[in-house]
């Protein structure tokens, strides 16, 4: 009960890339036995990028519904997904709070749907810009944790990415200090809450890419990163696999 939380570097591809672009970015993703190496394809190519993908590299998608399988026109329920080998799912990412209204009760639905079918999910949790200026990120991010950690989330299944809103796709990181702190924060929480929030992997996610992965990736309590941009070239994802190699 007292290893280090297993590192994770994950590429969220998000509504990117036709079928043959997935497939090739797919088979030329590497992979370290020091971490898990995670690629969530867009949903209609993750079969073929299962097929594609060396064996070490995991597969996730980057939703699921709160549903089981049923009368829900146009959702993916999350046994369809291990249905289709997934490793893992993102919840809670920022651009569904945004896109879809999701807020923190939905999330938990999918992450317990997750764990039902055997998934793994990446809780993805952070604040706006206007929140961290005015001085609220801490609390927002606690309130999302709330919001969606329950008593049967632990290490094995579950992970946390830590994605200031306005750093994503924006090439704004926030700064060393921002980060370790909320890091720290969100490790303290786990560890108050869980029984095993010690070994939960804690990831940044925002504009993460190979010139800053070093730097992010040695934090302390930064077990990984959460990357889109930069993991839809095979080139980009492979020197951020390799930095996080050199470190954990
Ligand atoms: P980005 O996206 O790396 O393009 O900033 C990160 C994410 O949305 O998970």
């Amino acid at each position: 009960m007292c290893s280090m939380p297993r590192p994770l570097i994950a590429g969220n591809w998000k509504m990117n890339l036709n079928a043959g672009e997935s497939v090739s970015l797919a088979a030329g993703i590497g992979s370290s036995p020091s971490m898990d190496v995670l690629i969530c394809p867009a949903f209609p190519y993750i079969s073929e990028c299962a097929l594609a993908k060396s064996a070490p590299v995991l597969i996730g998608a980057q939703d699921c519904s709160p549903h089981g399988n049923g009368a829900h026109t146009g959702d993916i329920s999350a046994s369809m997904l291990a249905d289709l080998k997934c490793n893992m799912v993102i919840v809670g990412h920022s651009e569904r709070r945004q896109d879809h209204a999701e807020q923190g009760g939905l999330v938990k639905a999918k992450m317990m749907a997750a764990h039902n079918a055997g998934l793994k999910t990446i809780l993805c949790v952070g604040e706006t810009l206007v929140e961290r200026e005015s001085g609220n990120a801490t609390a927002i991010v606690k309130q999302q944790l709330d919001d969606s950690v329950f008593s049967a989330c632990h290490a094995s299944n579950m992970a946390v990415a830590y994605e200031p809103v306005w750093a994503i796709g924006t090439g704004k990181t926030a700064s060393a200090d921002d980060i370790e702190q909320m890091h720290a924060f969100i490790r303290q929480y786990l560890i108050e809450t869980l029984a095993d929030g010690e070994q939960i992997s804690i990831l940044y996610g925002g504009s993460v890419k190979p010139t800053n992965a070093s730097e992010i990736l040695s934090i302390a309590h930064v077990n990984g990163a959460l990357i889109g941009g930069a993991s839809l070239k095979a080139d980009d994802f492979n020197a951020i696999i390799q930095a996080a190699a050199d470190i954990y």
